[in-house]
């Protein structure tokens, strides 16, 4: 898909990776841009610096009836909705011992809300025969993330609902890609980098923490490709056929890298 002339959503936009997305899919040249997230003030200062064709709208994506709304507003403002950026995510940097809250808010915003968004913007676009949904997952979703139990076990659950997604509505004209980065530069990686978190320098050590707007750039390339993983870090495409060729060599490099950081759980990005 092309963005060009396009109707766009993206949830967790109010900055991070969704703010990136939401400018680069205007300067691609998108009819509307809709920034969303449940920083409704966050959202409407992303939605102005990007101009005209854009609107805020404040949403809690684990609220079906919010995303239902959401899609309505963007039908409201410019039209069907071409592509749905199901962004939004929240890690916990807690292991096994996380709490039930936490347990609870990692289905309900890295798992459910991709659920909700496909439920409330499917229906038009099979109507129309076309449509694209792009889920945020993690490399986590198809490797791990040391020191966050929640993050790795709701992001693996995201990549099962894309693939699940993709095979269904993909013979009536739906395309799901699932956008898989490894450490991104944003409000959810750099305090725990920054504060020295064992977790968070174990993503940061896994590969080059990149910017949001290079995820932005593979996204636009790995939209135009239709291509299901979107892997702004090469390398995990990598990482995941060797986990994939062999799981007990792959868990056995995991441990020996990990070690200790196992058990200094903290705040935890990627
Ligand atoms: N930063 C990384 O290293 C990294 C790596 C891989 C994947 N990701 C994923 O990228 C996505 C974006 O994260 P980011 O790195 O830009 O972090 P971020 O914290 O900057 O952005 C996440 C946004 O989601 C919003 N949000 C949280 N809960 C919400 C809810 N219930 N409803 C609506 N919005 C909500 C937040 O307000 C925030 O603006 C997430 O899904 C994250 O898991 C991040």
């Amino acid at each position: 898909m092309l963005v060009r002339d396009k109707v766009v959503v993206v949830t967790g936009a109010a900055g991070g990776i969704g703010a990136a997305l939401a400018g680069r899919f205007a300067q691609e040249g998108a009819a509307g841009v809709v920034v969303s997230d449940v920083d409704g003030d966050g959202a409407a200062k992303v939605a102005a610096s990007i101009g005209d064709r854009a609107i805020a709208v404040r949403t809690d994506v684990t609220d079906a009836a919010q995303v239902a709304e959401l899609v309505a507003a963007a039908e409201s403002a410019f039209g069907p909705v071409d592509l749905f950026c199901s962004n939004a995510g929240i890690a916990t940097g807690i292991g096994i011992d996380a709490p039930a809250q936490a347990w609870a808010a990692s289905w309900s915003v890295n798992v459910m809300a991709h659920a909700h968004a496909a439920d409330a913007v499917l229906p038009s676009m099979l109507a129309r025969g076309a449509g694209y949904l792009l889920q945020t997952v993690s490399a986590a979703g198809l490797l791990t993330c040391p020191g966050d139990a929640p993050y790795t076990a709701t992001k693996h659950a995201a990549l099962g609902l894309a693939e699940w997604l993709a095979m269904t509505y993909g013979p009536a004209g739906i395309r799901v890609s699932a956008l898989c980065p490894m450490g991104v530069r944003t409000n959810m990686l750099m305090p725990g980098v920054e504060a020295g978190n064992a977790s968070a320098l174990a993503v940061a050590a896994s590969g080059q923490i990149i910017e949001p707007a290079e995820v932005a750039d593979a996204v636009i390339t790995g939209l135009a490709d239709e291509r299901f993983l979107i892997l702004p870090h090469p390398e995990v495409g990598a990482m995941y056929a060797g986990k994939a060729a062999s799981p007990d060599t792959w868990l056995s490099k995991m441990r020996h890298a990990v070690g200790k950081r196992m058990e200094t759980p903290g705040t935890v990005g990627g």
